[in-house]
């Protein structure tokens, strides 16, 4: 792997768990772990603040198997292929090694990574070979992610993305989710999927596995027990997914720990199912989330 010459002081490139490569942010400002495995932002945490991000202790480290927390990529689909094809769900860009393009640090204290996923031999039999992925992130007082798609190619195609957000909350029983208010959703589990949620906040009796579309809303995680409120701001972005995977399905993943399910909410911002987008010939097209936490 190659990595620019002017590396900033406030990164540092090692081993990190399961001896993967990863970049360890720790700026005056903030602190960040990006494993090039998945362009996986597997932590963050503002300086003297608690961590946002949930990370399993159950997390698989390995190459081929996708970290379980943090920000999963999911790239160039959504969970199951639409098409009913036999291939690994969330698509391959969580599962695949990216490249350091760029790692710089601005005035303000900000650090800037740049991963670049380009297809291979793998990712071709899967999908088509016209496209290249970056990954933009900032970390600072606020964590930037931006995903940018370019069809390289001389077809239009379509595809699926999300930033699949594990956030660390106190007890997600005790949660509150504002912004899907009267938002129509597609769920996974329930026997009639399309439904509309009511003009109330998300709160967490069940499993909850929903992809709410043609939303574009900053959603406001509401956490009484951190005392503090997380604020999920997103542009290029018509789908938002939320999920907790509650008691029964927690105990059957084994990457996953059984009581887990309490101490995370995945609020994810992307394009899927009705949202999926289409991008032309010498297109590119940019997925960008702003995370930031303010005390209650
Ligand atoms: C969510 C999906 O985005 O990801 C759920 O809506 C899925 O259906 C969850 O269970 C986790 O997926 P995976 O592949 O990481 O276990």
């Amino acid at each position: 792997m190659s990595l620019p010459n002017d590396f900033p002081s406030s990164v540092r490139l090692g081993p990190g768990q399961g001896g993967l490569p990863r970049l360890e942010i720790d700026s005056p400002l903030a602190r960040a772990e990006i494993y090039l495995h998945g362009a996986h932002v597997v932590s963050y945490a503002k300086t003297g603040e608690k961590p946002l991000l949930f990370l399993s202790e159950k997390s698989y480290f390995q190459g081929g198997q996708p970290i379980r927390g943090g920000v999963p990529l999911i790239f160039p689909w959504f969970g199951p292929r639409q098409d009913g094809a036999d291939v690994p769900a969330h698509g391959f860009a969580r599962r695949s090694a990216w490249a350091a393009e760029s790692v710089r640090e601005e005035d303000d204290g900000t650090v800037q990574v740049v991963l670049r996923l380009k297809p291979d031999p793998m990712t071709s039999a899967l999908f088509n070979d016209s496209w290249v992925a970056r990954y933009r992130v900032t970390v600072g007082n606020e964590l930037t992610m931006e995903l940018e798609v370019t069809n390289t190619g001389s077809a239009p195609f379509r595809y699926e993305e999300a930033l699949h957000t594990y956030f660390s909350v106190s007890d997600v029983r005790e949660i509150a989710i504002t912004g899907l208010e009267g938002t129509e959703y597609l769920s996974a589990i329930e026997e009639v999927p399309r439904k509309r949620q009511n003009g109330k906040p998300i709160r967490f009796e069940h499993e909850l596995d929903r992809v709410y579309l043609n939303t574009e809303a900053t959603c406001v995680i509401e956490d009484p027990g951190f005392e503090r409120r997380i604020i999920v701001e997103k542009q290029g972005s018509q789908s938002t997914v939320v999920w907790n995977p509650w008691i029964d399905k927690a105990r059957q993943m084994a990457d996953f720990g059984d009581d887990e399910w309490m101490r995370m909410v995945c609020v994810e911002s992307g394009n899927a199912r009705d949202n999926t987008k289409e991008i032309i010939p010498g297109e590119r097209q940019t997925l960008c989330v702003t995370l930031r936490s303010e005390a209650l």
